[in-house]
């Protein structure tokens, strides 16, 4: 009887749960790995493989197969015209996708490439409106990991691939968060250990007369503008786009990850902060809510109440980077209702940590005086 349930339920859900295949992938041994071969045979016949990338994990499929890329749209359940990220092994591999590439856009990638940054450009022919989604222009990134480069070298095509989280949730940093989101909806996930940078990559939209940062990531404002003199920054990178306002990456327009819990950030002098924090947790605990905080190794000791997570070192940015997501999707497992957050310096790799903070929280930001901002 349990037995034909059983086989009931896997008939009805058919179409719903494939069976994942979950690969550890030591470094040294990737030439010769089988499960990289594998993954490369998936992508090639258009099916799904997540995998590592230096920034956070991607959810890989042949760019160049309509349907393909329309797999990876029903598997995050993320709306079609949110545009993929092209992934390529080598920067020849670039001429068959693009128009145009401008003397900067040459100059920003021989810096670069391979590395956290992804330039948009006028797309070719070839590259489907389903990779992009409906848009003239496509993005593109070399990865600086090991696993992704094979993979894609494996595949024979180049890979588009979105962030491997569902839709809505924060990018994954390690496979088990892939699998938390994606097991039983792709063909295979690729488990490189956690990742290094953390944070999705830079975005440069190269396309029009002037380069635009339209998400900042590890390659900082002051990296590119040592390259390039005239670089432009999309508004709707600290703040919420008006009514009106259509931002130029589609994916900056749907609601971003927001924890379970609502989120905000508490700015000021850090000592105040601190203080802040410790007040506004006492406050909810006495009225019977849950409470976490979000500080940093130097700040932690200062703390006593509610659940507290340290995102890394305070004077050392990339291990905040590092950890942020990491954190986010942790309070989504922790039971808290309110959860309250050191906040950062918004320059160089901070612009990119306060950037993703910043949506997380809904730009939910208290002044650690206790003047309000954005409320
Ligand atoms: O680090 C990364 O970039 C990771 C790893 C996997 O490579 N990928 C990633 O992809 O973060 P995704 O899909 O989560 O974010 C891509 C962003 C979206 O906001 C999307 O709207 C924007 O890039 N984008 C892609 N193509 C675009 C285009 N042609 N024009 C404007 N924005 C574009
Ligand atoms: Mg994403």
């Amino acid at each position: 009887m349990i037995i034909f349930t059983l086989s009931r339920f896997l008939e009805n859900n058919e179409e719903d749960i494939m069976n994942t295949e979950v690969a550890g992938i030591s470094i040294e041994q990737i030439a010769e790995s089988p499960a990289i071969i594998r993954a490369g045979e998936i992508i090639k016949k258009g099916g799904l493989v997540a995998f590592p990338t230096e920034t956070v994990y991607g959810l890989g499929a042949n760019a160049l197969q309509p349907d393909a890329a329309k797999k990876i749209y029903q598997a995050k359940g993320r709306p079609s015209d949110n545009p993929l990220i092209i992934h390529i092994s080598e920067k020849a591999d670039l001429d068959d996708l693009v128009l145009d590439i401008s003397a900067e856009a040459e100059q920003l990638m021989n810096a670069f490439w391979p590395g956290p940054m992804t330039l948009i450009f006028t797309k070719k022919e070839a590259v489907p409106y389903e990779t992009t989604g409906g848009l003239d222009t496509v993005a593109v990134r070399m990865p600086d990991h090991p696993i992704a480069r094979a993979l894609i070298k494996s595949a024979g095509v180049p890979i588009a691939a979105p962030s491997a989280n569902t839709s809505g949730r924060p990018s994954p940093t390690t496979a088990e968060h892939v699998c938390e989101d994606l097991k039983g909806k792709v063909d295979m996930i690729l488990d490189g250990g956690m990742v290094g940078i953390g944070i999705e990559s830079t975005i440069i939209d190269m396309s029009g007369t002037v380069p635009v940062l339209l998400r900042p990531g590890a390659v900082t404002v002051r990296m590119i503008t040592e390259i390039i003199s005239n670089l432009q920054i999309d508004h709707g990178i600290l703040e919420p786009m008006k009514a009106g306002e259509h931002p130029k990456a589609p994916g900056m327009k749907y609601k971003h990850y927001a924890p379970k819990a609502e989120l905000t950030l508490v700015e000021g002098e850090p000592d105040q902060v601190v203080a802040a924090i410790k007040r506004l947790a006492v406050d909810k605990q006495k009225s019977g809510f849950r409470v976490g905080i979000i500080c940093t190794e130097e700040t932690k000791a200062r703390y006593r109440e509610g659940e507290i997570r340290s995102i890394g070192f305070r004077s050392r940015p990339e291990t905040i980077a590092a950890h942020l997501f990491y954190v986010l999707r942790e309070f989504d497992h922790l039971n808290v209702d309110y959860i309250y957050s050191e906040s950062f310096a918004d320059d160089e790799l901070g612009f990119a940590i306060m950037n993703r903070l910043m949506k997380a929280a809904g730009y939910h930001v208290i002044q650690a005086e206790g003047r309000k901002n954005n409320d």
